[in-house]
């Protein structure tokens, strides 16, 4: 038996939404990403939120459009993306360790962080948890800083039943790997009208109507560029398949919660610290992470692989061991031991929402019959 990693859930629907964008002749950004924004938006529970071509342009557009160019305080476990967002709006990146159970950044060690070049906290909603918004919203307001929020990994999760991506600037991706897929792509989520139209001009040339809303103008022709921006447009086509996802949401992250449910109450192993739901939060399994004690990360993972259950790690290095910030930044990069710990035991198993009961039995098996072996356990 072979079990991916991820799976994507896409059918006709799916088929039949990019059928009638090619057929409507429309395929650059136009109505279908008003309806994918509108929808999205009124989903998270925010004013406006803006397609666009990755979570990365999120993040960047986030920064840059608020003008953030001093201390930028975030996880260094996290997807590379995170920091390289950081450092290409003009930012400087500030590392915070993490707290063991959740993944997610550490509150306590924020507050350890802040200077007075720091102007803004980017929190890293990990493989479908919330951060502590109450404590990060607290220090934020008490010394003046923006809140910026890597949901990239959290698509329909809750802190007190609020969604991720409404407590600031919220920044999504639909890589194939995440809640629900547009291929390549990713949204913008904000209450701050001003921010959104300067984004939305930023992502499109600096260029404060696109082609399709200057269609009707009186002279279509005429462009007005106020700020030299980007090409960071979603095509309609990617839109379209967006608008279709998004209405099976909650269905899948359903289907991931049970999923995780199972295998929280059947991988019970010494060698495993399972994945931790904190009582604030509605998590979304985006991943389903365990830490490997007593034996080697790697010879667990590749123990795995070798069943055909394809497990992988999320992530190592972390971002501060990576060879361009460890140099760069080595000067304000200390005791990030959490971190590093995590870093070297963290597992990701298979999840998605078409996993079947024979794929979860499997590969409990396996990591059964694994940890026999790594541990020396009788078989
Ligand atoms: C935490 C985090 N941030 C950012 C990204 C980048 O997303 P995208 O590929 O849409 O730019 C990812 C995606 O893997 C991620 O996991």
């Amino acid at each position: 038996m072979k079990i991916q990693l991820c799976k994507t859930y896409l059918d006709a629907k799916e088929s039949r939404a990019i059928n009638n964008v090619l057929k409507s002749g429309w395929l650059t950004a136009g109505p279908m990403n008003a309806k994918f924004e509108e929808e999205f938006a009124k989903y998270i529970g925010v004013k406006r939120a803006l397609t666009l071509n990755s979570c990365t342009a999120a993040l960047q557009m986030a920064i840059e459009a608020s003008g953030i160019t001093g201390e930028v305080i975030l996880p260094s476990f996290t997807f590379v993306a995170s920091a390289n967002a950081v450092v290409r709006a003009g930012a400087t990146p500030v590392f915070a360790d993490i707290e063991y159970d959740t993944c997610n950044i550490d509150p306590v060690d924020i507050a350890h962080r802040i200077t007075p070049r720091t102007q803004a906290i980017m929190v890293v909603h990990y493989a479908g948890q919330a951060c502590t918004m109450d404590k990060i919203i607290k220090l934020a307001d008490q010394y003046n800083l923006k809140i910026i929020e890597d949901s990239a990994e959290t698509i329909g999760g809750t802190y007190k039943k609020q969604k991720t991506g409404s407590f600031s600037t919220g920044c999504f991706s639909f890589f194939p790997t995440k809640n629900i897929t547009t291929g390549e792509g990713g949204m913008l989520t904000t209450n701050n009208d001003t921010l959104a139209d300067k984004i939305k001009a930023l992502s499109g040339h600096g260029i404060t109507k696109n082609t399709y809303d200057r269609q009707h103008a009186q002279d279509p022709w005429h462009r007005e560029a106020n700020y030299p921006g980007y090409n960071f447009r979603m095509s309609s086509i990617l839109a379209a398949i967006g608008v279709e996802q998004l209405k099976k949401l909650d269905a899948m992250n359903a289907r991931r919660r049970e999923h995780a449910d199972y295998l929280n109450r059947k991988l019970k192993f010494d060698e495993i610290d399972l994945p931790v739901e904190s009582k604030e939060c509605r998590h979304v399994y985006q991943m389903y992470t365990i830490k490997v004690k007593k034996v080697a990360r790697r010879d667990f993972v590749l123990g795995l692989r070798k069943k055909g259950v394809m497990a992988s790690v999320h992530f190592t290095p972390p971002v501060h061991l990576q060879q361009y910030y460890a140099q760069k930044y080595k000067r304000s990069i200390h005791d990030l031991s959490v971190t590093e710990r995590v870093a070297h035991s963290i597992v990701t198993l298979p999840m998605y929402p078409g996993l079947t009961s024979k794929e979860l039995n499997y590969m409990i098996n396996s990591i059964d019959k694994v940890l026999r072996k790594l541990s020396r356990r009788p078989i």
